[in-house]
């Protein structure tokens, strides 16, 4: 039997509709969903938290409760980004277990957790925190391509997070880059080194997901994501309605109901346009060039606009091909967030100035100093004499909390949330958020993934790309 994970109300609206589904479009189905057959629902954590208060002025925590009533058979999965959190910073270990018993008490059972540089130090305290409240823990390994990142080595982060003593191992392609093969030998090597289920996780950017769920599955992969067909492929996952059919004789999975499945796309093909503005063709498309040239899409359209600033869009050819020089520079680290944006802005500044590292982005310098963990491979021998040590960041904590703040918070969750995001938990607890309309499709379309970061105290736009 084959696990299925259906990750339509949090992955895949994620994916392809910028994370605005809402609470009430989800809840009519999820009972009939719950009797599909389902292992579990991914259903929250990754972006859906931020986008929860941002865009829809719906409390996060009151969503996982009403999720869990619902879902009286099938596990709550969440998506959780290690020591950040549902956040982009890293939080201090007392915030990090403090979050993760919350999520457990209103209903997360299966935790799936990850680190965008593999480094297994900042996993710890949350598998550590999941287990001890007995929460189900999956625990992630980061896929992407580079001279580094063999077979071998995926296997080698696989029995580091084994170590940790979680159920399974998820190989998390968040890009849409593993190949079938690639994803057999990965499969069969840490089924073999660690003895543990493996899960897969691939997004169907370049269209290669099926495949790869295919030879994975052959090699023995016991969890797959999937989606229903209204909110999969693009850069979501592969269609539960497609694998079924592809698996048709093998009776793995002969324990969902494919009635059920049909019903419950019906309703999401019926409530899909309500969300299609929210599209794009870089969500719609699959798109195998990011293959060739290993630059996700978003981070490409983050390079447009930084360079449209400087008003040097000419330059963007050199910018292409300073992006590998760099990555190779900081060891090979995966271009998701928050490494997408500083290996980006790295390149921008070095052809703006014309003289490579002549200027050092904070981040670049805090990422080279290892406050962000340890990078992949090797950080090259001249960004580590250039960059001078300095003191980590302070670590959000509990007792950073002002106490004119405390006085807003309803329960006690909402302190983790003004922790996590501060000005904007506030204006979400005094009712200030302003629910932008739906219909205003070609604002939102600009203001879709993309934050605000500081770079050298300047506040900049960049697209959250690969980010989970
Ligand atoms: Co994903």
């Amino acid at each position: 039997m084959l696990k299925v994970i259906d990750t339509t109300i949090r992955d895949a609206q994620q994916s392809l509709f910028a994370t605005r589904l809402k609470t009430n479009d989800m809840l009519p189905i999820l009972e009939k969903m719950d009797d599909i057959g389902f292992y579990g629902m991914e259903s929250w954590g990754g972006a859906t938290f931020d986008a929860c208060i941002r865009y829809l002025n719906e409390d996060p925590w009151e969503r996982l409760r009403k999720i869990k009533r619902n879902l009286k058979k099938t596990r709550v999965v969440m998506l959780l980004r290690g020591k950040n959190l549902v956040g982009y910073r890293h939080y201090s270990d007392s915030v990090v277990e403090n979050f993760v018993k919350r999520s457990y008490e209103n209903g997360v059972d299966v935790f799936r957790i990850f680190d965008a540089l593999n480094d297994v130090e900042n996993l710890k305290v949350a598998v550590k925190t999941a287990r001890a409240v007995g929460a189900e823990v999956h625990g992630d390994v980061v896929y992407t391509l580079s001279p580094i990142h063999t077979v071998d080595h995926f296997i080698d982060v696989a029995k580091r997070v084994a170590e940790m003593d979680v159920d399974a191992i998820r190989i998390k392609d968040m890009a849409g880059l593993l190949a079938p093969r690639v994803a057999y030998d990965i499969v069969r090597g840490i089924k073999k080194e660690t003895g543990l289920p493996v899960a897969l996780h691939c997004h169907y950017t370049c269209g290669l997901a099926s495949l790869s769920y295919i030879k994975g599955i052959d090699a023995g992969a016991e969890f797959i994501d999937t989606a229903l067909f209204p909110f999969a492929f693009g850069a979501s996952q592969p269609a539960i309605e497609t694998i079924y059919e592809a698996l048709r004789g093998t009776g793995l999975l002969a324990h969902l109901n494919l009635e059920l499945i049909n019903d419950a796309a019906d309703y999401f093909e019926g409530i899909r346009d309500r969300y299609k503005g929210y599209s794009s063709e870089a969500t719609e498309r699959i798109d195998p060039r990011a293959l060739r040239h290993q630059i996700p899409g978003g981070m490409l359209s983050n390079l447009v606009l930084q360079l449209k600033e400087y008003n040097a869009l000419s330059k963007m050819a050199s910018v292409l091909a300073e992006v590998p020089v760099v990555r190779r520079d900081l060891g090979y680290p995966p271009l998701v967030t928050p490494m997408s944006q500083i290996v980006g802005t790295q390149s921008v500044m070095n052809i703006l100035t014309g003289k490579r590292y002549s200027v050092l982005i904070k981040e670049l310098e805090n990422y080279v100093r290892g406050h962000y963990g340890k990078p992949p491979g090797q950080i090259s021998r001249e960004l580590l004499e250039k960059v001078q040590p300095g003191l980590p960041p302070t670590l959000p904590s509990m007792e950073d909390i002002p106490k004119a703040a405390w006085e807003h918070f309803k329960k006690d969750e909402d302190a983790l949330t003004y922790l996590l995001f501060p000005q904007l938990a506030l204006q979400f607890f005094k009712g200030e958020i302003k629910l932008t309309q739906i219909e205003e499709t070609e604002n939102r379309r600009k203001e879709v993934k993309w934050f605000r970061i500081k770079v050298n105290g300047e506040e900049i736009e960049v697209r959250i790309e690969g980010e989970e």
